[in-house]
Order: structure tokens, then C-alpha cells, then sequence
């Protein structure tokens, strides 16, 4: 398997042999880390991380995926760089190009990171979009992988805003590595059609199929994996709190909900999560509107189930695979 050059814009251009494989250097990659087996290949080397948008689990994990791997890396915050303010992204596309061996973008439309990949000449890393979170996606099946012990087969519940990065992220994953697919939420948050009939040739090849439903205890009896992620995302305007909270919580994750999954059923969120007051927003909300937590409850987000941490640690891991198998995987690995 080669995948040296290639972007990683959306796991749309990737084959499921090509995600496999990038989901078993993660795991090689891992266990290296794990026993403390130096892994630097890429002395001398370097790595651009544009952030238009704020970032704790990406960011950190470029980071330390580079300098395990013996990278430099240099962090640009959103306003502190030139890029689409006083710069187009093509000529910033050109000029990180010609310093860096790879850049990681994370921003608004899914065009602008296609736009600088275009004219980079170097691969291009999509650290979240509003239509994608692909690397998101590489340690969410990684941790579930390592939980179930395989993929295809298990069926996945999103709940919430299925329209967005995170719906759109899992449903084109599941279609393509054969997992079960099941947005559950109101009708106005269904993922778009056209994704969905692109998704649903995906699962004719691998088995997989995708369900919209509006009724929760039909939609999460007997997941494998009840996922959710927060309500309003980044880059949204404030005054969508109120309509969002009203239409989504009968699709908040309860333990009513997971008792509904089954005992064997795992809880994921790629985070950051409102489950408690303990945010600068989430007390805002609770203050507003009366309530203890969103998208999941306090109880569900802390119990056994509960894997979040597993998977937010596997976002280090498969963010590493990402940069080394576009690099050029060395031999020894
Ligand atoms: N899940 C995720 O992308 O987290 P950050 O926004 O902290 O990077
Ligand atoms: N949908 C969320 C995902 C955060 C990782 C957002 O875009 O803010």
C-alpha cells in the first residue's frame, strides 16, 4: 500500500483497503509508543497546522504525532497568520509548499482545504471542516475496532445534528468499512441526499446500510455504538442554541438510551461535550434554559460504556499513521 502524496481531505477518496491500512499503522504505531520504541524517521522535517478554528485534541495530537516522528511543526492560530485576510490561500498554498513537507488545515468550507491542497504541492491534511472531520473518523474506528475486536457488521447511532461534519464523517466511514449506519434525529438534521445516495453505493460494495430515523428507541435498539456530538458547532451563530436545544433533546444520549442499546453497547463523542455545567458555555446554557447538560447526560458521558477518552487518545495515534503513510511509510515500520 502506498499512499505517499496523497491528501487526506475526506475519507471519500480513500478506499476501504486504504482505511484498513491506515487503521493497522496506527496500531503498529501505537504499540511503538507504547513501549517506548523511538520512532523519529522524520528528522530534519516539518509540518505547517493552520487553525481558522480553535482546537484542543487535533492540534495536540499534530503536535505530538510530529515530534514522536522527530518533526518540527509551527502552530497558526486563527487571526494570527495572513491566510485570507491579506493572503489568498492558493499563495499561501505556494509559499507554506515550499517550506514544509506537509500542512494540516482545519477550517470552515470543505472547498478551502481542496483549494490549498490544490496549489500546495505537498499533502494536505483536513483537520476539520464543516462538511468533514476525517481523521476524527480514523480513531473512532480504531477504538471501536479495538473494543469489538472488528467493524463490519456492528451497527453505529448517530445522534444530533446529522447534517455536519461529524453525521456526514461517520456515515461515509460506516458505508465504506461495512458498519451499520443509523442517523436518528429530526428529519431537518438527515444528512443531505446526494451524500447519502453517494454513501449508499459505498454500502451496496461492502455490505454496510444506512438508516434515517426520526424515532429514537427504534433508531438505537441494539446499536453497538451510540455516538453524539455537541449540538450548535463551531462557527455557528449563537442565536441557533435555542432551536437546536429545543429539536434535539429527545435525541440527547440517556441511560434510557443506552439501556435500550444493550449492556455490550459503547457511548462515543469526538469532544469537546456539554455533559455538566462546568464550561463557560455550557453554564451559559444551563443558566438560560434550565438545564443540568445536552447532547448527553453527565451519567452516560462518565459510565463503563463510555469510551470517549480511549477514542480522544486514539486521535494522537491515527493522526501519526495519517502523516507517515503520506510521507511515505519507512520500511522498518
Ligand atoms: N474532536 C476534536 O476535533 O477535538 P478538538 O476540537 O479539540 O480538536
Ligand atoms: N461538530 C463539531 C465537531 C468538533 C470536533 C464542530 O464542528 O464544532
Amino acid at each position: 500500500m502506498d499512499l505517499k502524496g496523497r491528501n487526506f481531505l475526506t475519507l471519500k477518496d480513500y478506499s476501504p483497503e486504504e482505511i484498513t491500512y491506515l487503521l493497522d499503522l496506527a496500531e503498529k504505531l501505537k504499540a511503538k509508543k507504547k513501549a517506548g520504541e523511538l520512532h523519529d524517521y522524520y528528522r530534519g522535517k516539518n509540518i505547517a497546522l493552520i487553525f481558522e478554528k480553535t482546537s484542543t485534541r487535533t492540534r495536540c495530537s499534530f503536535e505530538v504525532a510530529a515530534h514522536d516522528l522527530g518533526m518540527g511543526t509551527t502552530y497558526l492560530d486563527p487571526g494570527g497568520s495572513q491566510i485570507g485576510k491579506k493572503e489568498s490561500i492558493a499563495d499561501t498554498a505556494k509559499v507554506l509548499g515550499r517550506m514544509y513537507e506537509g500542512i494540516e488545515y482545519r477550517g470552515f468550507g470543505q472547498e478551502i482545504v481542496e483549494e490549498l491542497a490544490k496549489y500546495a504541492g505537498v499533502p494536505v491534511w483536513n483537520g476539520l471542516t464543516n462538511e468533514y472531520h476525517p481523521t476524527q473518523m480514523l480513531a473512532d474506528m480504531l477504538t471501536i475496532r479495538e473494543h469489538f475486536g472488528k467493524l463490519k457488521g456492528l451497527k453505529l447511532v448517530y445522534m444530533g445534528d446529522a447534517r455536519y461534519n461529524m453525521g456526514n464523517s461517520l456515515m461515509v466511514v460506516c458505508a465504506k468499512l461495512g458498519l451499520d449506519f443509523v442517523a436518528c434525529t429530526s428529519k431537518k438534521y438527515f444528512p443531505n441526499e446526494a451524500l447519502v445516495a453517494q454513501c449508499q453505493e459505498y454500502a451496496r460494495a461492502s455490505g454496510a446500510s444506512i438508516t434515517l430515523t426520526e424515532d429514537a428507541m427504534a433508531g438505537t435498539k441494539d446499536a453497538d455504538v451510540i455516538y453524539t456530538d455537541v449540538w450548535v458547532s463551531m462557527g455557528e451563530p449563537d442565536y441557533v442554541w435555542e432551536e437546536r436545544i429545543r429539536e434535539l433533546t429527545p435525541y440527547k444520549v440517556t441511560r434510557q438510551i443506552m439501556e435500550n442499546a444493550g449492556e455490550k453497547a459503547i457511548f462515543l463523542h469526538c469532544l469537546p461535550s456539554f455533559h455538566d455545567l462546568h464550561t463557560k458555555i455550557g453554564k451559559e446554557m444551563g443558566d438560560r434554559f434550565g438545564l443540568k447538560d445536552m447532547e448527553v447526560t453527565d451519567e452516560v458521558f462518565l459510565s463503563e460504556q463510555s469510551k470517549v477518552f480511549d477514542e480522544a487518545e486514539n486521535r494522537m495515534h491515527t493522526i501519526k499513521a495519517v502523516i507517515v503513510a503520506t510521507l511515505g511509510a519507512p520500511a522498518q515500520i
